[in-house]
Formats: structure tokens, C-alpha cells, sequence
């Protein structure tokens, strides 16, 4: 568009942006974000570049910048703090160059203190994605107190609301939707990982969104340490979202000739209401962040909730029998199967199979799995140390600690510094030697506590970098673990959903979404985690009833059809089921993997209701095939709905049932389908599944 305003343009969207000013105090801009705009159009949205009053009090420019820092006139939230040799903290930056390279560019503006900043945007599907690179060109150490990927302005409206997931262990991505108030709304993670507590992602419209119509903006950042992401909606009226890695607290030190880059922010915008912002965030994560988005993700057995630590050869040969019985296909043996693990007091650090509980290795376990047509899985907590292990009593110096303070242990462990690169090197040695001995398929690598006490005391005046080195540590580890066995799939965990994001999720095959199977419990966690994470990426097991957790009585088939919305596996104590139950899981195994892909890699559309409150829906779309899930957990069914209407389908095509019966998909997205689930009163918690075939038009 010219040497001082550039587009993003994406099929339906467009994100132009540009200098308001060259010079001493060069700002950049977001000038425009909506629909895409004919090519032509683009410069009128410069030449109308919202004007703001200024006074001597106030400078309201900075709502626009791509990149807010501290300095010169502005007092919003700051994107880039800087405190630069002899306390200055003024960060007056002039526009240097436009680096433009296929799908990319590059703003760079320079300090005349010794500081590059670049600013990159990229075109990802319907995504924007942009970060920030760092260059110390000075003289002087510099100090970063805040480094965010970037802020967004969110276009001018009657009103703004935002929906975002917050919870905690056990009730993780629990949805929220408010009206934005006027004032600095922060989520945060101060836990050294993404948390359970809250999820980087916001979305916001103008409070007329629903699940089908508006406009709706959304920010996401790809990162899995501590995270911070604010929204400040100011008093003028003017909303803006900044994001990026770390919390308030830590200053990282740039050295003269170093460099930092922040993980990508991510923004996006759509029209079609929640469900289409949800669908094109899978369709983001499936051709840009997923390393293996069209595989088909097996149906697994976890043998966690079945044994507990009591782990040994005999029980776990025992349940793989029973599992590959039922058509499992991967069979994951977790925690207690090492060193000297027998409960969570000892052992995270001595990754050998323990002796007494398999005094032949882990081979006969494997072998028997794979004689039994499945593949083999194994947990793993490679950034964890229990005190009481011989990796500790060897490198006590290897956690996090600060000389002279209490180490806490949280489930009585520490965490490793994966910011060392001795740490690092272990850890690849021998989870590389595990899937080489035993022929490993999958890990389930898991992250069980918050950071405490984070020191670096060999880092000196880096030290604070930890909270970034760790998280790029189990980046690197993890990568180097998929390049040598590039047939190796990893399932993140960290205590459940404490670690989902797309910074993980580029790196790992799917998430295991809660500690907490409760299948009502699950619905409300597994419709938050739908708004950003697609249904192949989100891990869901069939456990016993009574839950273990909640102590809820559920039916198998309701278990059964809330897990099979996502990557179905089983997690429930197989010697304890009846041979009914069996048969039954049987069936709906077999009824699953028939269609699987449609709701591995089907588009969603959450249909209806409040899932595990109220009768309720959802829709996976692929290729000639529908399939609904649709669940009622309470008997009552003397009030609507008794059908739910079907969404995205070809009006004038037929769809016919399992049964025969054929109808317009026009009649069934505006008359709908009558689910006896919904209609017919009958016991607590019932369930079905329908799956409709297109047959022509
Ligand atoms: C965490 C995980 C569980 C299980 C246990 C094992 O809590 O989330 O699924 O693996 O650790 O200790």
C-alpha cells in the first residue's frame, strides 16, 4: 500500500496498519481491522484514521500503536517497558525500514539508546500473527520489564464484551462472558506455565454476538510459560488488547548484542458469532500449529484412574488384555511404573523401570501389548524431581532455587531448570533411550506444580530469563524427541488442562483436558476448551462410576458419548466392569472409531444448551457426514427443546439416517430433529448419537 501503510489480508479480513508519524516519535498504527476491504478501499481507511482529542493531560494515540511502549506522552498500558542504562526509561523510537519479505514483514524502528524493535506480521488462514524481535544495539546492558507479542485495537463500538475461560484444577477453561469494564482487565499466569487458572485467549464483540451471528474479534497467545494479556477499556470508550510472555514481577537483561524474539500473538476476526470464531481457530490450529492434524488419533487406555500407583507387570498386562479387548488401540501405562515410585513422595527423577514391579524391564509389558494388536505409551514428568531420588541426591543444583531460601516442594517435588542445557541433554538422553529400548509410541509427558523460589543462581543478572529459558527448553527437548522419532505422538498434560495453548499444541499431538472424568463435570470444561482448541487435540477418557473425583453416578453410554466428542480413551478399572458394561463399551468403541473423523477433524458447531446444565448439543460436519451428540442430564423433558436445529449443512442436499429416514437439510437446520434424548422424560443423564450421510445434491 505504499512506504508507510501495509495490509494483512486474509480471505474474509483485513488488518491494515502504518506509520501516523516518521521521525523522532514514530508511532505505528493499526489503522483498520474488519472485513476485507477491495484493494482499492484499503488506503481510504488511512485517510480516515480515527482523530482523538489531545490535551495537556492526555494523549490518547497510543490506544492505536501496534506496540505502546513507555516513553514520551502515554499512559496506557504499556507494551514495551524498557529501563535503559542510568535509570532512563523512555523508549523513543524512529521508524527505520519495512522489511517485506512473501508473507511477511517487518517494521523495524531503532533508539538512538541501542535498541532495534521489530515489528512482524504474518498471514496464517485467518490469523494474524505477529511478534516483536529485541536487538541490544548498544553499548549498555538494557532491562526489560515488559516485552508483548503486540496490542490490538478493537474497532470502534456501542459496547464491548469479552468471553474468556478461567478456572482451576479439576475445572479447567470454564467459560465467561461479561460486559469489558471500563478500566485494565488482566488475566495473567504467574505459575511458570500457561495455568489452569486462566487460558491466553480473549474474545470480544460488541454484545450483540450469539453462537451463530456477530462480529467477533480475537487475541490468543501462542506461549506455555507465564503469560500475561490486558485488556484496557478506556474511559474515551477506546478498547485495546496487548499480549505477552511473562507476569509482573521478573526484568529480563539484554546484554549488548543479544537478542530477544516473544512468541506470536495471534489475532482474529470474524463474523458468524462464537461458532465461527471457534471453528476458524481449529481451522488455524489444524493447517498452522498441529504437528499431525490429519492423523487419526487412536483410542487410547490409561491405566491412571485403574491403579493409582500400585503399578506392576502382571496388572497391567491384566488390563491390556481387557482394553485391546474392547478394540483400545494405544495402551499408556502412567505414573508408578519407575524408579523408586510407589506414591508421590519419591522416585520423579530415576526413569528405569522399577525392579520389584517389573523386574524384566518394561519389554514383556510391550510386547504383549503389541502382540495384542496395540501400540505402547508411557508417562513421563521429565521436568520434575522428587528430593527423595538419586537425581536429586546427585544435582541438587539442577531446580529452581535462590542460595539461602526454603526450597518448597509442591506434591512434594521441584522443578528442573530446563533453562540449563545439562538439565536438557539429560532429560533427551533418556526419554530418546526409552523410545528406542521399548519402541515407544507415545508419551504422555506431564508438568505436576507451579514454579517457586524460580532462581538461576549461575545466571547471575539473566536470571529472570528462566521464566522464558524453561518454557524454550521443553520446547527444544520436545522438538529434538519428534526429530529423531518422528513416529513418537505426545500428549501434554500438566495436572490436566494446565498447559494448553498453541505454543504446547505445535509440539504436541493432543491435551489431556482435566484430572477431573466426571462426564457432567467434563461437558462445561470441554465446551470452553472448544472456543480456541480443536476436537483432535482434546483428550477424554471413560472412567467409573461412581467417579472417583466427584463420586457422581453416571450412566456408560452418557461416560461414553461426552468423551466421544473428543480423542476417545478409557480410563476406568477394567476388572471391575460387568460383562454387560463390556459389551456395552465394546459397542460404543466400535460405534466411535466409525466416526471418528468427522469428529476428529469435523467442523464444530456447539448446537444447543448448556452443556452439563441443561439438554444440550453438539454438531462435527466432514466431508458426507454429520454427527450430533446430543446429552440431556436431567429427566425432566416436559419443556423445549425437544429438536434441535442443525447448523453449516447444504439446505437443498438430502441427509439420510442410520435408519433410512431422509430429510432436506434445509428442514433440519430450520425445523430441526427431534431427539428422544431431549423429548421423552426418562432417568437422569441420557444421551445419544446421531449421524446423518448426505446422499445428494
Ligand atoms: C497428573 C495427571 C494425571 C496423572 C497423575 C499421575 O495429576 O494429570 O492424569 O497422570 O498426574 O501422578
Amino acid at each position: 500500500m505504499g512506504d508507510s501503510a501495509w495490509a494483512a489480508v486474509t480471505q474474509s479480513s483485513a488488518f491494515v496498519f502504518g506509520l501516523e508519524a516518521a521521525g523522532e516519535d514514530s508511532r505505528v498504527m493499526q489503522w483498520y481491522w474488519g472485513p476485507r476491504l477491495p484493494d482499492e478501499a484499503l488506503a481510504e481507511v488511512v485517510r480516515q484514521a480515527p482523530r482523538r482529542i489531545h490535551s495537556g493531560f492526555h494523549d490518547p494515540r497510543d490506544v492505536d500503536e501496534l506496540l505502546p511502549v513507555e516513553g514520551g506522552a502515554r499512559w496506557g498500558v504499556p507494551s514495551l517497558q524498557v529501563t535503559y542504562e542510568g535509570g532512563v526509561r523512555s523508549v523513543e523510537l524512529t521508524f527505520a525500514e519495512a522489511v517485506v519479505a512473501d508473507s511477511e514483514i517487518e517494521l523495524v524502528l531503532r533508539d538512538p539508546l541501542g535498541l532495534r524493535v521489530g515489528l512482524h506480521v504474518r498471514v496464517a488462514s485467518e490469523v494474524v500473527e505477529r511478534w516483536v524481535s529485541l536487538t541490544n544495539e548498544g553499548e549498555h546492558a538494557v532491562r526489560l520489564g515488559r516485552v508483548d507479542s503486540g496490542s490490538w485495537v478493537i474497532p470502534e463500538r456501542a459496547g464491548y464484551r469479552y468471553t474468556g475461560v478461567a478456572g482451576a484444577w479439576a475445572q479447567e477453561t470454564q467459560l465467561h462472558r461479561a460486559e469489558l469494564a471500563v478500566g485494565e482487565t488482566t488475566f495473567t499466569s504467574r505459575t511458570g506455565t500457561t495455568s489452569h487458572r486462566a487460558n491466553p485467549w480473549i474474545m470480544i464483540d460488541a454484545g450483540d454476538a450469539t453462537e451463530e451471528l456477530g462480529e467477533v474479534w480475537s487475541v490468543a497467545l501462542a506461549w506455555s510459560g507465564s503469560w500475561r494479556l490486558t485488556a484496557q477499556r478506556r474511559p474515551e470508550g477506546d478498547v485495546a488488547v496487548t499480549a505477552g510472555f511473562g507476569h509482573d514481577g521478573p526484568t529480563w537483561h539484554l546484554a549488548p548484542g543479544e537478542s530477544l524474539l516473544t512468541p506470536p500473538v495471534l489475532g482474529l476476526r470474524t463474523c458468524g458469532g462464537y461458532g465461527a470464531a471457534s471453528r476458524a481457530w481449529h481451522d488455524y490450529a489444524r493447517h498452522h500449529v498441529l504437528p499431525t492434524p490429519f492423523e487419526e488419533r487412536p483410542v487410547l487406555y490409561n491405566s491412571w484412574e485403574a491403579t493409582w500407583f500400585d503399578v506392576h507387570e502382571e496388572g497391567q498386562i491384566e488390563l491390556a488384555r481387557r482394553a485391546a479387548d474392547l478394540g483400545v488401540e494405544l495402551f499408556v501405562v502412567d505414573d508408578g511404573w519407575f524408579g523408586g515410585r510407589v506414591d508421590d513422595r519419591r522416585g520423579l527423577g530415576d526413569w528405569w523401570p522399577n525392579p520389584d514391579r517389573f523386574p524384566r524391564g518394561l519389554s514383556k509389558l510391550f510386547d504383549t501389548v503389541r502382540e495384542l494388536g496395540m501400540r505402547a505409551g508411557l508417562w513421563v514428568e521429565p521436568e520434575m524431581v522428587n528430593p527423595d531420588s538419586d537425581l536429586y541426591r546427585e544435582h541438587p543444583d539442577w531446580v529452581l532455587h535462590y542460595p539461602g531460601r526454603r526450597r518448597d516442594t509442591l506434591r512434594h517435588q521441584l522443578v528442573l531448570n530446563y533453562g540449563r542445557a545439562d538439565v536438557r541433554e539429560w532429560a533427551i538422553g533418556w526419554l530418546s533411550g526409552l523410545v528406542s529400548e521399548y519402541g515407544l509410541d507415545y508419551f504422555k509427558w506431564d508438568m505436576n506444580r507451579s514454579f517457586t523460589q524460580a532462581g538461576w543462581p549461575d545466571a547471575g543478572e539473566r536470571a529472570d530469563l528462566l521464566w522464558i529459558e524453561h518454557t524454550r527448553g521443553v520446547y527444544a527437548v520436545l522438538d529434538t524427541l519428534r526429530e529423531r522419532h518422528p513416529g513418537l505422538r505426545i500428549e501434554s498434560c500438566s495436572g490436566g488442562g494446565g498447559r494448553v495453548d498453541f505454543g504446547i499444541l505445535r509440539r504436541t499431538d493432543e491435551v489431556w483436558t482435566s484430572d477431573n472424568t466426571d462426564a457432567r463435570d467434563r461437558q462445561a470444561i470441554q465446551e470452553g476448551y472448544s472456543y480456541l482448541y480443536p476436537a483432535c487435540a482434546m483428550s477424554a477418557w471413560v472412567t467409573d462410576s461412581p467417579n472417583p473425583h466427584t463420586r457422581r453416578e453416571v450412566p456408560l453410554a452418557y461416560r461414553f458419548h461426552v468423551a466421544m466428542a473428543g480423542v476417545l480413551g478409557i480410563g476406568g478399572d477394567l476388572t471391575r466392569w460387568s460383562a454387560e458394561e463390556l459389551e456395552q463399551a465394546r459397542s460404543l468403541v466400535a460405534a466411535y472409531k466409525a466416526v471418528r473423523p468427522v469428529i476428529q477433524h469435523g467442523r464444530l458447531h456447539r448446537l444447543a444448551g448448556d452443556p452439563g446444565v441443561t439438554a444440550s448439543a453438539v454438531q462435527y460436519s466432514h466431508e458426507d457426514r454429520v454427527v450430533v451428540l446430543a446429552y440431556n442430564p436431567f429427566a425432566l423433558a416436559k419443556r423445549p427443546p425437544r429438536r434441535v436445529r442443525l447448523a453449516g449443512l447444504d439446505p437443498s442436499a438430502l441427509y439420510e439416517s442410520a435408519e433410512g429416514e431422509r430429510w432436506h437439510g434445509q428442514t433440519l437446520m430450520s425445523h430441526g430433529l427431534e431427539l428422544p434424548t431431549w423429548f421423552i422424560t426418562g432417568p437422569d443423564y441420557r444421551s445419544e448419537m446421531v449421524v446423518l450421510r448426505r446422499v445428494s445434491g
